[in-house]
C-alpha cells in the first residue's frame, strides 16, 4: 500500500524539514520505500556534487534526497532550485 503525506508550515525554518525526515527515517525503519518532494524551493546555494557537476541546492532539499531510498536525483526531489534573492524568478513563478 502506498502512503502520501503532504507536509507544510506558515513559514520557513518552522520545522516542515525535521518532521518530513523523521517521517522518512521511521518509514525506513519499517522497511518501507521512501521518496521525497520538495517542488520549489527559495534559498539554494551552488553546491558541488560528488562527480564533479554543480548545480543550485536547497539544503533542507538535499536532506530529504538523502532519505530516499529510492535513488533520486537533487533535480527529481526539488524541481524548482531558486537562489538566494531570486525576487525576479519568485515573481515570474507567482504569475503562472
Ligand atoms: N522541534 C524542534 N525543536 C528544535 N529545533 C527544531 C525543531 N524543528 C526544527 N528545528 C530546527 O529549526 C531549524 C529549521 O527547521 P527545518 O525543519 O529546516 O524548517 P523548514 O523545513 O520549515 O524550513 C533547523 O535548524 C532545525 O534543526
Ligand atoms: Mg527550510
Amino acid at each position: 500500500m502506498r502512503h502520501r503525506v503532504f507536509i507544510t508550515g506558515t513559514d520557513t525554518d518552522v520545522g516542515k524539514t525535521e518532521v518530513a525526515c523523521s517521517l522518512l527515517h521511521l518509514a525506513r525503519q519499517k522497511g518501507l520505500s521512501t521518496a521525497a518532494l520538495k517542488p520549489i524551493a527559495a534559498g539554494c546555494e551552488f553546491m558541488t556534487n560528488e562527480n564533479g557537476t554543480s548545480e543550485w541546492k536547497n539544503a533542507d532539499a538535499v536532506r530529504l534526497q538523502q532519505l530516499c531510498s529510492i535513488p533520486l536525483t537533487y533535480s527529481e526531489v526539488n524541481p524548482v532550485a531558486l537562489k538566494k534573492g531570486d525576487r525576479a524568478t519568485s515573481r515570474r513563478l507567482r504569475r503562472k
